[in-house]
């Protein structure tokens, strides 16, 4: 990755101004926090207000000089804005302040930086570096000259900068290039699962929520013995075997943050591509973090931003642990559909009931149950066959066979159709799928 990495703690002034213009403000409570997640050290946090930005310093001269103070009161080894900096800003503060001067999309950009998992994440991050750096050609160069080699990189009379200008372009082309490449992979892959019938689940939630902590958790409890076919996908998905239905893929995305500056939007727009695509998102939220009803909004606007705002949605309440007492539970809606699960997601409390949930929501849409055909509807049998469909078959005594079918609607729905075949014909053991088919015959005649 392209910056230096701090070690650990760096120790940070963390700068937040109250402005007239209330669009350009964060939240001061969360910034703490980014820098936090970021790897920083807190110092100290100064704020203050402003009617607009100072030109050359953001702040005015009287906050730079407090500023200074602070730096060299604590060594701090950075100043953190909780806003956005112009390139001349931050470097005629970086000369004032003697130490590094980071703004909120470089702050941010650091956190996805490290919490990239996937290759395709990696380079989205560095893209976004590369171009919140383009305009900031001051620092971290040289090891860009090594990896291309110095020597007969420079033309004639091209100064220092062009030549950064340059590699910086030739860089961004090279990403761009090997994006492409993964994201024709990625999309491959979806359109094979998709082929294949098997449902996408996402996990969606703010940032440090406890996505991550879910995944592994859920992975680990319903792990999908053959996995090869997806052993080469990438670390944040993983096949799940969800009982009625199935294989089903469970996808992790990137953690959402407030206020994402506009062009990380668009940055990470691909990396959420996933959970636009998804059959079904699970919401994660921490349950104990007192702005969580704001968080969720949050994620609701981002999720209405990639065309994912109507999917079905569960929401999972996570970090019970930390309430004393509280026992995992599962909510349903009205018409007894799973709405939201509380669990924690490291004790793995709770998990089995998420679980439940999903194999209800995702069963809404598949069929499993035993079956019985007569010998005269050999085709229909032959198409379910041809459909992967049925995963046993005995044979009674009066030539008809006992089916154990699992299958998508849609699926039925077309095979039915195509055999003008009505869905209450079928004889399922389970009262409750004839039931559901006798209900699908009463829509299909609307
Ligand atoms: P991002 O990568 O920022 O999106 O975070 P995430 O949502 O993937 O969260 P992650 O799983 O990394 O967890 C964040 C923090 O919460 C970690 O320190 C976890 O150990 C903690 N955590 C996760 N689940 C639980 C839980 O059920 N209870 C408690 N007490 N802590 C949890």
């Amino acid at each position: 990755m392209f910056f230096d990495r701090p070690d650990s703690g760096e120790l940070a002034v963390l700068v937040h101004l109250e402005l007239s213009q209330t669009a350009l403000n964060n939240d001061p409570r969360e910034f703490e926090e980014l820098v936090l997640s970021a790897g920083g050290d807190p110092a100290d946090f100064i704020s203050g207000q402003r009617a607009n930005p100072h030109p050359k310093f953001f702040v005015g001269t009287g906050k730079l000089e407090e500023l200074q103070q602070a730096v060299i009161q604590h060594e701090a080894e950075v100043v953190i804005f909780n806003h956005e900096l112009s390139p001349s800003q931050e470097r005629n503060l970086e000369k004032a302040l003697g130490c590094r001067v980071l703004d909120r999309t470089g702050l941010i950009l650091d956190i996805f930086a490290q919490r990239a998992r996937t290759h395709e994440g990696k380079l989205q991050v560095e893209l976004a570096q590369l171009d919140h750096m383009s305009t900031r050609l001051i620092r971290g160069w040289t090891h860009l000259e090594r990896q291309k080699g110095g020597i007969g990189m420079r033309g004639p009379g091209e100064t220092q900068l062009e030549t950064d200008r340059r590699l910086l372009r030739v860089r961004i082309k090279s990403i761009h290039k090997r994006l492409d490449k993964v994201r024709k992979q990625r999309e491959q892959g979806r359109r094979a699962r998709s082929r294949a019938e098997i449902p996408t689940l996402s996990l969606v939630g703010y940032t440090n929520a406890g996505k991550s902590t879910l995944f592994n958790r859920i992975t680990d409890a319903a792990v999908y013995a053959e996995d090869q076919l997806f052993a080469t996908l990438d670390p944040t998905m993983r096949r799940i075997a969800v009982a009625q239905v199935g294989a089903a893929v469970l996808a992790d995305t990137v953690g959402f943050v407030s206020n994402l500056p506009h062009k990380l939007v668009e940055s990470f727009r691909a990396t959420l591509e996933e959970a636009a695509n998804a059959d079904l998102l699970l919401h994660v939220v921490d349950y104990v973090d007192d702005e969580r009803l704001r968080n969720m909004e949050q994620v609701s606007e981002v999720l209405e931003e990639i065309g994912a705002g109507d999917l079905p949605q569960l929401i999972i309440y996570n970090k019970i642990d930390l309430v004393e007492g509280f026992k995992p539970k599962l909510e349903r809606n009205a018409q007894g559909k799973p709405a939201a699960v509380w669990l924690s997601a490291q004790e793995g409390r709770g998990v089995d009931l998420l679980l439940e949930a999903i194999s209800d929501l995702l069963a809404e849409d598949v069929i499993h149950g035993k079956l019985s055909l007569k010998p005269q509807l050999a085709r229909f049998r032959a198409k379910l066959f041809e459909n992967n469909s049925v995963l046993n078959e005995d044979y009674l005594d009066d030539g008809s066979s006992a089916l154990e079918v699992q299958i998508p609607l849609a699926d039925l729905n077309r095979i039915l159709a195509s055999e003008n075949m009505k869905a209450s014909e079928l004889q399922f053991a389970e009262a409750s799928l004839m039931a559901k088919l006798a209900k699908l015959d009463q829509e299909e005649s609307f």
